[in-house]
């Protein structure tokens, strides 16, 4: 049956799939560098049909976001992955991961379904003021904006936003595919949007001189200052950009900056749930607004938290329960813990990471090249699979407080903490390895005590 036909069965079944599915649990399993009790920023890990579930019920966000963006996959039928990489003598070793999936053996049907089911949670989530962006591209774009008009209704469509991009890869058998689309709705009337301003280059770049009109030289000539239009020439994350996380389809920050400056103040609370290497999170933060972000694959977790965490950033990091693993650490990880008094409040406590023998379940589905490469990286220095480790000094037996952490830089990881801390019982160690394993450790400072004296 034609797809037209079928598109109102798809409204109808994702809107029961929404109101019928049950929250699962998400468990707080780091808190990052937090001071403040009011921290609102969360990066879950997990289905977001779930976390939507879970942000209604449990964390009463109904009605409170006031920007959502969402990047989701674009139906391309293909697979996309990424190069984790690894220094290997004075040479740098590569190895290939699948990051994420967009192939839909249910077809055009049921990646919309999926698409529809998430966005009629997101429709509950939004305030008042508040608006959708999905960005999409010729792929599924022409469908979806039917089905949004049907959720969101026509008079809430505000824009199709072109962004034009320079890189990838061309056709001879047709013109070259550079542009995504960008669909912005508003859930009401009441939307809050600010405009942004944009340079226009005069006719042969030279001074008109129109009376009240002002005019500006920049080094490629004279313009004015108009209101923006709907195509956007933004450069793709270059190779050496200082924001590349080497995450498959990374979208660049300045995109993401004209978005949340259009339609937020500072102070208002953005959420992406298909958010990839954290962009929105890391954008949301520089400009003072609040985020919540989730994604459900490993890779994409653990470049969004060393991201944000190398931001200094304070967030919670949740993860949907069935999702949730406890590694032995003591079985994996060699450690020498050093404990010494300074004076009656302070004590002077030094971890080193020793060994590691990383369980590489989620390493599995390598080609034999990369297998080999892990082996030999395995065999000079394990210690290169930790992508971070965090300390929580004053452990409460509950969640695990990074108030110290170390992530793996292009001269690798630190492998010694030595810090001053008063009245610690329980040190908490998390560690987390390049392919998204987790590892927890729980250490006595008595028992560090006794068996150094
Ligand atoms: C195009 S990428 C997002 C890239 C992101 N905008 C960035 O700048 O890095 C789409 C993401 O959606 C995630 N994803 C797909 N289906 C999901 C689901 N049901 N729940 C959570 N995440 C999902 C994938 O793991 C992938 O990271």
């Amino acid at each position: 049956m034609s797809l037209l036909h079928v598109l109102p069965k798809i409204l109808e079944e994702s809107k029961i799939e929404y109101e019928q599915t049950i929250t699962s649990k998400f468990i707080l399993k780091e808190a990052f560098l937090e001071k403040s009790e009011d921290v609102i920023n969360i990066m879950a890990k997990g289905d977001n049909l779930a976390f939507i579930k879970f942000l209604m019920a449990e964390k009463e966000f109904k009605e409170k976001l006031n920007l959502v963006y969402i990047d989701p996959p674009f139906f391309s039928q293909s697979d996309y992955g990424m190069n984790i990489e690894f220094p290997l003598g004075k040479e740098k070793a590569k190895v290939k991961k699948k990051a994420y999936s967009d192939t839909w053996e249910s077809g055009m049907e049921g990646y919309l379904k999926m698409l529809c089911t998430r966005i009629f949670g997101i429709k509950d989530l939004l305030a008042d003021d508040g608006c959708l962006w999905v960005h999409l591209d010729w792929h599924s774009v022409h469908y979806v904006k039917i089905l949004l008009d049907e959720i969101f209704g026509e008079a809430n469509f505000i824009n199709e936003v072109i962004w034009q991009y320079k890189s990838g890869g061309t056709s001879k058998r047709h013109f070259s595919r550079k542009h995504d689309t960008l669909l912005f709705y508003a859930k009401n009337k009441n939307y809050y949007f600010n405009g942004q301003k944009e340079k226009s280059y005069n006719r042969g770049l030279k001074p008109y001189r129109f009376k009240g009109v002002n005019e500006y030289r920049d080094e490629f000539g004279w313009h004015t200052l108009v209101n923006m239009k709907d195509v956007w020439q933004i450069d793709m994350v270059g190779r050496t950009a200082g924001e590349r996380t080497g995450y498959a389809t990374q979208k660049p920050e300045a995109l993401i900056e004209r978005i949340i400056e259009s339609c937020t103040k500072p102070g208002d609370l953005c959420a992406d749930f298909f958010s990839g290497s954290g962009t929105l999170a890391a954008v949301s933060n520089k400009l003072e607004r609040k985020w919540i972000c989730c994604d459900m694959g490993n890779l994409a977790i653990i470049n969004s938290l060393s991201r944000l965490a190398g931001q200094h950033m304070e967030f919670s990091f949740y993860e949907e329960e069935r999702l949730h693993e406890i590694f032995d650490f003591n079985k994996n990880i060699t450690l020498n813990v050093k404990h010494s008094k300074i004076n009656v409040t302070s004590d002077l406590i030094q971890i080193e990471l020793l060994d590691f023998k990383p369980e590489l379940i989620y390493a599995k589905g390598l080609n034999a090249k990369d297998e080999n490469t892990m082996t030999m990286v395995l065999k000079e220095d394990p210690l290169q699979l930790v992508e971070y480790w965090s300390v929580d000094y004053h452990y409460d037996g509950i969640v695990h407080k990074a108030k110290e952490v170390f992530i793996k830089s292009s001269k690798g990881i630190t492998r010694k903490s030595k810090s001053i801390i008063s009245g610690s019982k329980n040190i908490s160690i998390r560690l987390v390895d390049s392919f998204g394993t987790s590892y927890h450790k729980v250490i006595d400072i008595k028992e560090v005590a006794n068996n150094e004296n």
